[in-house]
């Protein structure tokens, strides 16, 4: 064998980021062969854990098959773990020691995969920095997790931090929906077809929206939840980049930067939303039903205060001030503890003029307007829902259908990869198209920032809707007055 040439450092390894996303997927893009030969992992937190420990627990999310305990046996040797404090040098000159017995140059390359706590973030950064950096040539490459801050100020705080000790080039910000398959396809679906770019405007469009719909309540991470609220945990960063990739102009090319220029401008031409625009709302158990878990609402998480205003549901509606959106309105609705798990975008289409449907023998034939639907999850699609005649002996009887590209049926033999195998091997590769820039960040936060601190100086109350419903009536009906139809 030869020297080894990465070492990936996994912080908050005992935590449930890492049990549930960071090592299930690092094993499966190392049972798979897509990671650098000669790599190794060491896991970093507080607890005292052995490697062992951690794998044991995270054990249920490896999903390792019969015929590959081989492999996943040479996969647990590369792994080691080590405990130390989030805060002080001498843990951090111990693990650069411990990191440097491994390769003899000490300048393999160095991933650091932040699986922390946000309050922690700014010691470790700092650490890392000035007591673990490779030996040139080998670079490092720092993967960091949301929250990204919790307004405008607290986030430009963490950048300016981090830019004190990391370059921007260094810097991988994650957004999970980044890696989502149906994500990635929205810029090939707008700018690789003549016939949906050319639509691609308030000409055609009436309106978009962006909804993001989980059938699972906090699940004991209320205690994370509370302080963040569904806006930022959710909409500030997940649905606000679907939106820039839907909104955004064609940008020069398919490189990182070109891509992230565009969606930065984007986001510059969102108009600040109005409170009247924004609709909260918070889960209350069903005490109906059959299923205990939907039986406990929101204040009934251990770690949700009693008196918790938190939203877990809301609705705001953003405009953009430019030639091609002026007058659409961007419905974006996230929720939890809601009746389906569903992650979809909705354009829908004016309404076609000119009745001539409408005859004698079917008179007020309405047509419903065409929509096209991306289903980012789950059972990924894209569909067009159309009028067609429907078939057979009688003349214009009328009814909806879809043009529809599902890719269980079209792509059957192809599985799909997780979200954060392709971040992950992103940054391996040194590929930024995929992670957030600081001033998308930025961005974002400026449009929300101003709704999130009226909604606390008003303490706007939140609705309550029960576990398991559909949403909230007042959410519904703000969209219909934005012209959005819904149906059935
Ligand atoms: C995370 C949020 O970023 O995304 C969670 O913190 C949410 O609250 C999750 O459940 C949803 O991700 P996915 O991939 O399951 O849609």
């Amino acid at each position: 064998t030869g020297s080894i040439s990465h070492i990936f450092f996994v912080f908050g390894a005992s935590g449930d980021l890492a049990k549930k996303k960071i090592y299930p997927t690092l094993w499966s893009l190392y049972r798979d062969e897509l990671l650098p030969e000669h790599i190794r992992f060491i896991g970093y937190a507080r607890s005292e854990i052995t490697i062992e420990k951690i794998f044991e627990n995270a054990a249920k999310y490896m999903k390792v098959k019969e015929n590959e305990h081989e492999k996943y046996e040479k996969f647990v040797k590369i792994n080691s773990y080590i405990a130390g404090s989030y805060d002080n040098g001498q843990d951090f000159e111990n693990l650069n020691i411990e990191a440097n017995k491994l390769s003899k140059q000490d300048s393999a390359h160095r991933l650091f995969y932040l699986a922390l706590p946000p309050s922690v973030y700014e010691s470790v950064t700092e650490l890392i920095s000035k007591y673990c950096r490779p030996k040139s040539p080998g670079w490092l490459r720092l993967i960091v997790e949301k929250p990204f801050g919790k307004d405008l100020t607290s986030s430009n705080k963490l950048s300016l931090h981090l830019k004190k000790f990391f370059t921007e080039e260094e810097i991988y910000r994650i957004d999970h929906y980044l890696g989502k398959e149906m994500v990635q396809n929205i810029i090939v679906l707008r700018f690789a077809n003549q016939i949906l770019s050319r639509v691609w405007n308030r000409d055609s469009i009436a309106t978009v929206s962006i909804i993001f719909k989980e059938d699972i309540g906090t699940q004991g991470r209320g205690g994370y939840f509370d302080e963040f609220g569904i806006i930022r945990d959710v909409i500030q960063n997940h649905l606000m980049q679907i939106l820039s990739i839907i909104a955004m102009e064609k940008p020069r090319s398919t490189k990182g930067e070109d891509i992230r220029d565009e969606k930065v401008k984007l986001l510059r031409s969102v108009v600040p939303i109005k409170l009247e625009d924004v609709v909260i709302g918070q889960y209350i158990g069903d005490k109906d039903s059959t299923d205990v878990e939907h039986q406990q609402g929101y204040l009934d998480d251990k770690g949700v205060p009693k008196d918790s205003t938190t939203p877990t549901y809301a609705q705001v509606v953003l405009k953009i001030n430019n030639e091609r959106w002026a007058g659409v309105p961007f419905i974006l609705r996230a929720g939890k503890a809601l009746s389906e798990k569903k992650a979809e975008v909705r354009i829908q289409f004016h309404d076609t003029p000119g009745k001539i449907f409408d005859t004698e023998s079917h008179p007020n034939t309405t047509l419903a307007r065409d929509e096209l639907v991306i289903r980012v999850q789950p059972n990924e699609a894209i569909y067009l829902k159309i009028n067609t005649k429907q078939p057979g002996k009688m003349s214009f009887n009328i009814e909806e259908t879809e043009l529809d590209l599902t890719y269980g049926e079209r792509y059957k033999d192809i599985q799909l990869p997780d979200a954060y195998e392709r971040l992950i091997l992103d940054v391996f590769m040194g590929s930024k198209i995929n992670f957030v820039r600081s001033d998308e960040l930025q961005e974002a936060w400026r449009i929300l920032d101003p709704i999130l601190a009226e909604i606390d100086k008003k303490k706007i109350p939140t609705i309550p809707y029960t576990f398991g419903s559909p949403g909230i009536q007042q959410a519904f009906d703000i969209a219909a007055k934005y012209g959005y139809i819904f149906r059935g």
